[in-house]
């Protein structure tokens, strides 16, 4: 049995992780119509890795005895000047994602609920390697994405990324 005050942060977490997705989704949009098909990949993976989230976070609230409710998905805003700006709002909004992770995580230690801390370990672990990706890419933009060329073969290698659904992560 989830604590209330557990289950509702929970279940608001469902609906910030598709609002990640959604915003990923927003990125690879203007990527796409910038011409820069590989970025644009690049967030089309990360927004499936982030439907994925919602869905563990669903996942465990129903194998929990919990009602889910889907609350409306919030409208990204976001009007870019360049092809960086993407790059450092991925990288705030991680961090935001990460803090919100963090509050459930002191909610359920707080409560002695040793179970969705459990759960939660590998969110956070997930989040430090997520804030790692949008830093290491936002390095690499400043390193090569000034000159045309190096632009072109930074595109090629964000077109490599795999989806692969997690084998570490919890159920969906
Ligand atoms: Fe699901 Fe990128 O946090």
């Amino acid at each position: 049995m989830l604590e209330k005050k557990i289950a509702a942060l929970l279940n608001e977490q469902v609906n910030k992780e598709f609002y990640s997705a959604y915003l990923y989704m927003d990125f690879a949009n203007y990527y796409a119509d910038a011409g820069l098909d590989g970025f644009a990949h690049w967030y089309e993976v990360q927004a499936q890795e982030e439907r994925d989230h919602a869905l563990m976070f669903r996942r465990y609230l129903l194998d929990n005895g919990v009602r889910v409710t889907f609350g409306a998905v919030e409208k990204p805003d976001s009007t870019f000047e360049n092809a960086m700006e993407p790059l450092k709002a991925g990288l705030e909004h991680e961090r935001y994602v990460t803090s919100l992770i963090s509050v459930i995580y002191a909610a359920a230690y707080e409560a002695k609920d040793f179970k969705t801390m459990q759960f939660l370990d590998w969110f956070v672990k997930e989040q430090g390697e997520e804030e790692k990706a949008a830093d290491d890419l936002i390095k690499k933009m400043k390193l090569f994405g000034g000159d045309p060329k190096g632009l072109y073969l930074l595109n090629q290698e964000l077109q490599a990324r795999v989806y692969a659904p997690s084998t570490t992560g919890p159920a969906m």
